[in-house]
C-alpha cells in the first residue's frame, strides 16, 4: 500500500498534487512518500515483533540520507555492501551495532573502516575474505565479528539477474561445506563467529523459497551447535517482492507467520535485510512529454526521463506502471514511452495503452523508489534528477538536480 492516488482527476503524492512538485522542482523527478516509507517499515516491525530482531534496510535499494534517517529514527539498521554505504549509514545516524556488511569483494580499506566503526558483523562470502578480515583485524589488535553467507541452493523463482542463492551464483559458500568453513573460522584468532547469513534473491513473490532456505539454515545452526559453535544472529536476507503489475507478493506479516514457527525458541536475534519492499512503492518517477511521434503501429512518447535515470526496464525488461498525472478522456493509443538517450533500449515502458499523450503532459512511472536513483548514471552527459520527499502537505528537496558542473567535477583540464 502506498500514498500515491488520483484525487479530483490529478495524481497526488500524499496531499500534494504531482503537478505542483513538477513545477517546483522540475522534471524528471523522483518523488518519495514519507508516510509510505514509515508504513512499510512498521509492517516489518510488527510482523517480526515476537522474536528479537533488527531490520537492516538494504541501502543499495535507495541510499538517500533522508530515507536512511527516516528508517534510522524508527530504530532501523543497515545492510551495506561498500565503504560508501557504510559512511552513508553512519552519517544518517544509524547505530553501527545495527549494521551488517555483505558483498563478495570487500577491500582492505573497507574492512578497516568497518572494524574501526565496530559494526555488528561482516557477512563473509569466501575463505580468502575470511583470512583477509582476520589479518586486518589482527593488525588493528581487534576481533572481527562475522557470519558466513551460506548459499542454500534454493531457486527463488525470480529474474535470473536478481537471484543469488543457487549453486551457480558467485555468492556465499555452499551450505553443505559450511561446517568446514565455520571450523576454519572458529580457529582464526581475530575472528569471532557470531552469525549465519543467507540471501536468496530479490523480487521473490512466494513464501516457499524463504521457508525452504530457512529450514536448511536452521539445520545448519543445530549442526554448528553440536560442534561447539554458538550462533547468535541469523540474518535471513531481503528479497520480498512488491507489486509492479499484477503480482501478489506476500506481505511481511505473511512471511513472518510462516517463518516465526521455525525461528522461535532458537535463542537467536533475527536480522532482516529488506530493500525493495520498504522503498519500491514509496517512490514514483515524474517525467514530462517532450514530443510525440507516430511510428508504424504505435506512438512514440518521448519523455525527458531515460534509461540513465531508471534503468530497470532496459536492464531487466522490468515492468513499471505508467499513468498520466492528469486523468483524461482522450482516446487511448498504443505507445512506447521512450527517453532521449541514443539507444533503442532506452525505454520506460513498451506497448502501453495511454490516453493519447500530448506535449508537456506529465507521466508518473510507479514503483520507482527501489533501484531507481541508486542505479542511475550520467550516460549521454545527463545530470541526474532531483529527489523530493513528501510528508503530508509538506514537501522538500532531498537531493538537488545535478548541474553541468557536477558532470565534469574531478575531470582534469589537460
Ligand atoms: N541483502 C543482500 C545481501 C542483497 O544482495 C540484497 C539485494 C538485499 C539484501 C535486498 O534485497 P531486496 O529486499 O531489495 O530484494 N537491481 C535489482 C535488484 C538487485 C538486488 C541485489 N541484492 C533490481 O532493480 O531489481
Amino acid at each position: 500500500m502506498h500514498y500515491f492516488r488520483h484525487k479530483n482527476g490529478e495524481l497526488h503524492a500524499e496531499e500534494v498534487p504531482a503537478s505542483e512538485l513538477a513545477e517546483n522542482y522540475g522534471t524528471p523527478l523522483f518523488v518519495y512518500s514519507k508516510r509510505t516509507l514509515e508504513r512499510h517499515y512498521k509492517a516489518y516491525e510488527k510482523a517480526f515483533s515476537k522474536v528479537p530482531n533488527i531490520i537492516c534496510f538494504a541501502l543499495k535499494a535507495n541510499s538517500n540520507g533522508a530515507i536512511l534517517r527516516t528508517f534510522g529514527r524508527l530504530g532501523g539498521g543497515a545492510d551495506i555492501v561498500s565503504g560508501g554505504e557504510l559512511q552513508r549509514a553512519l552519517m544518517a545516524g544509524i547505530d553501527p551495532k545495527k549494521i551488517v556488511y555483505a558483498g563478495v569483494g570487500k577491500t582492505e580499506d573497507e574492512i578497516r573502516l568497518a572494524l574501526k566503526k565496530r559494526i555488528l558483523m561482516f557477512n563473509v562470502e569466501s575463505d580468502q575474505e575470511l583470512v583477509e578480515i582476520n589479518r586486518v583485524a589482527s593488525s588493528m589488535r581487534t576481533k572481527a565479528p562475522i557470519a558466513l553467507r551460506v548459499n542454500p541452493d534454493i531457486d527463488p523463482k525470480t529474474h535470473p539477474y536478481i537471484s543469488t542463492g543457487m549453486k551457480k551464483h558467485k555468492f556465499g559458500i555452499p551450505i553443505e561445506d559450511a561446517l568446514d568453513h565455520y571450523m576454519v573460522a572458529k580457529d582464526l584468532k581475530n575472528i569471532e563467529v557470531v552469525g549465519v547469513h543467507k540471501h536468496i534473491g530479490s523480487q521473490i513473490t512466494e513464501v516457499t523459497p524463504f521457508v525452504d532456505s530457512l529450514n536448511r539454515v536452521i539445520l545448519l545452526i543445530k549442526i554448528l551447535k553440536d560442534n561447539g559453535i554458538n550462533i547468535r544472529y541469523l540474518d535471513i536476507g531481503g528479497g520480498l517482492g512488491i507489486r509492479y503489475d499484477s503480482e501478489e507478493p506476500p506481505l511481511p506479516s505473511d512471511l513472518a507467520s510462516r517463518l516465526l514457527p521455525v525461528l522461535r525458541g532458537n535463542d537467536l536475534t533475527v536480522i532482516i535485510e529488506p530493500g525493495r519492499s520498504l522503498v519500491g512503492n514509496a517512490g514514483i518517477f515524474l517525467t514530462k512529454v517532450l514530443y510525440t511521434k507516430e511510428g508504424e503501429d504505435r506512438t512514440f512518447v518521448i519523455v525527458d526521463g531515460g534509461m540513465n535515470d531508471l534503468i530497470r526496464p532496459t536492464l531487466y525488461s522490468a515492468y513499471h506502471a505508467i499513468e498520466p498525472v492528469m486523468k483524461s478522456r482522450r482516446k487511448k493509443v498504443r505507445t512506447d514511452v521512450v527517453g532521449p538517450i541514443c539507444e533503442s533500449g532506452d525505454f520506460l515502458g513498451k506497448d502501453r495503452m495511454l490516453p493519447n499523450p500530448l506535449r508537456d503532459d506529465l507521466l508518473a512511472v510507479f514503483s520507482a523508489g527501489a533501484y531507481g536513483f541508486t542505479m542511475s548514471s550520467n550516460y549521454n552527459s545527463r545530470p541526474r534528477p532531483a529527489e523530493v520527499m513528501v510528508d503530508g502537505k509538506d514537501h522538500y528537496l532531498i537531493r538537488k538536480r545535478e548541474t553541468f558542473n557536477d558532470l565534469i567535477k574531478g575531470e582534469a583540464d589537460r
